[in-house]
């Protein structure tokens, strides 16, 4: 059993492929994949190696300069994400990326002669990050006192963002999401608006919900006929549900786009990209202010050319793989609910998964809140209990890593089991 108290974190010391030892001696599955890090798996000899390398080679410590680390792995990124990507710059962070995205798409507009353009639309409840910028435009994890914070910040212009709920219906209005955006670019004036940023999928904040087939064609048509940049937030998404990300998967075709995470193989990287010719504007080649001492290390570059190389060399067997494990655990723990008859909804997308604690389909964030969160948080402290991490949050993705074994995922739907019959108990 694995107890602890509310101020009694846990303390990792050592992790190899999915899992995580903890001081207190604890073994612990991990089925957050290192807060989406490694879709590989920790403690990867290949990443270690050429970090270590890196370090000895003592020029990692002058990261302002470009070096042909980072050139090598612009060239990977352009290579392996959708043909529009052609320039990314790097940040330290995705929070980082977001808010240069967001902060370059409005000055992107200046420099074309559109001053008023300054407003970015999000869409409600979702997290593109930690800066005032990032939450502001999502709205972040559904917390009340976030919302108080931002709309008080006194530099931030209480309607600089507006946040359009994502799913298939508009709640009060009965119109889908697309048609929602549309709606409000012609309520705040078009000329107001620079940007909408969204993940491609509900991810980060709500759990899995994919997008319905029509919703991307529709929103890159809306933001076209608007000028109104696509803004894909695929911090999480990137090279995780496939090389060219969730992008190539559901067919967005963004203007600019943010990956991080995966990126740099566990080190702290993340960039946002876009068109040749967009990017061009960036100094130094053109008028766009960029920086940041640490942004596009050397030794992060390297962490990042490791996995990108590892992934694209072995797409076939990480992206299956991936597929097929992550199919597995979602069937068996559904399986195991329906045993237990604890009501579960599983909405799988590739490695990424959120079983839901209601009954109906969820289709969009109103079905998804309807969730139990209470039962969730049961089950996230009996899964624990068991040895298995599950991210903390019923609106939040499990993720797996090819790291994972068959008798890994036996043994987490065997915690699953123990977990619905342990709240079972509980409750009689
Ligand atoms: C979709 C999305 N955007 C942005 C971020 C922020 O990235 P970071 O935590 O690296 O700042 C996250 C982090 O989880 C995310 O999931």
């Amino acid at each position: 059993m694995f107890m602890r108290g509310p101020h009694d974190p846990i303390r990792i010391e050592r992790a190899e492929g999915p899992w995580l030892y903890a001081s207190d001696g604890h073994k612990i599955l991990d089925a957050g994949a290192g807060a989406v890090v490694v879709n590989i798996g920790q403690g990867r000899r290949e990443i270690a190696e050429v970090a270590a390398r890196t370090i000895a080679k003592l020029d990692y410590i002058v990261p302002v300069w470009t070096s042909p680390e980072r050139e090598k792995l612009v060239e990977r990124l352009t290579r392996w994400t959708p043909p529009g990507l052609a320039r990314f710059y790097f940040t330290s962070g995705g929070s980082e990326a977001v808010e240069a995205a967001l902060k370059f798409a409005i000055l992107y507009h200046k420099a074309r002669g559109k001053q008023s353009k300054s407003k970015i639309i999000g869409r409600r409840f979702s997290y593109h990050g930690n800066t005032i910028a990032a939450l502001s435009a999502g709205g972040s994890s559904r917390r009340a006192d976030y919302e108080h914070i931002l709309l008080d910040w006194p530099k931030i212009d209480p309607t600089y963002c507006y946040r359009c709920p994502w799913g298939k219906t508009y709640p009060s209005c009965e119109i889908d999401c697309a048609t929602a955006l549309e709606k409000e670019i012609l309520k705040q004036g078009p000329d107001s608006i620079a940007a909408f940023i969204a993940e491609p999928m509900m991810g980060s904040s709500g759990g899995v919900v994919p997008p319905i087939k029509e919703y991307w064609p529709k929103i890159r048509e809306i933001c076209t006929r608007y000028n109104v940049l696509l803004i894909a937030d695929e911090v999480m998404t990137g090279f995780r549900l496939a090389l060219g990300g969730a992008q190539q998967v559901f067919g967005i075709d963004p203007d600019l786009t943010c990956l991080g995470k995966i990126i740099g193989g566990g080190l702290p990287c993340a960039a946002f990209g876009g068109k040749a010719k967009m990017m061009d504007l960036l100094a130094p080649l053109g008028p766009v202010y960029q920086a940041g001492t640490l942004s596009g290390n050397p030794l992060a570059m390297a962490a990042g050319i490791a996995t990108v190389r590892y992934l694209a060399g072995h797409a076939v067997e990480v992206y299956a793989g991936l597929e097929k494990e992550t199919a597995a655990v979602a069937k068996g723990v559904a399986a195991a609910a329906r045993d237990a008859g604890i009501k579960v909804e599983t909405n799988r997308a590739g490695s990424m998964v959120t079983w839901f604690f209601t009954g109906a389909p969820v289709t969009d964030f109103a079905t998804a809140a309807a969730s139990d969160t209470e039962a969730f948080g049961r089950f996230h402290r009996a899964m624990l209990d068991q040895g298995v991490w599950l991210p903390p949050s019923q609106f939040e993705a499990a993720f797996l890593s090819t790291a994972h074994s068959s008798a890994d995922i036996e043994f987490t739907v065997e915690a699953a089991r123990k977990a619905f019959a342990s709240m079972l108990a509980a409750r009689n």
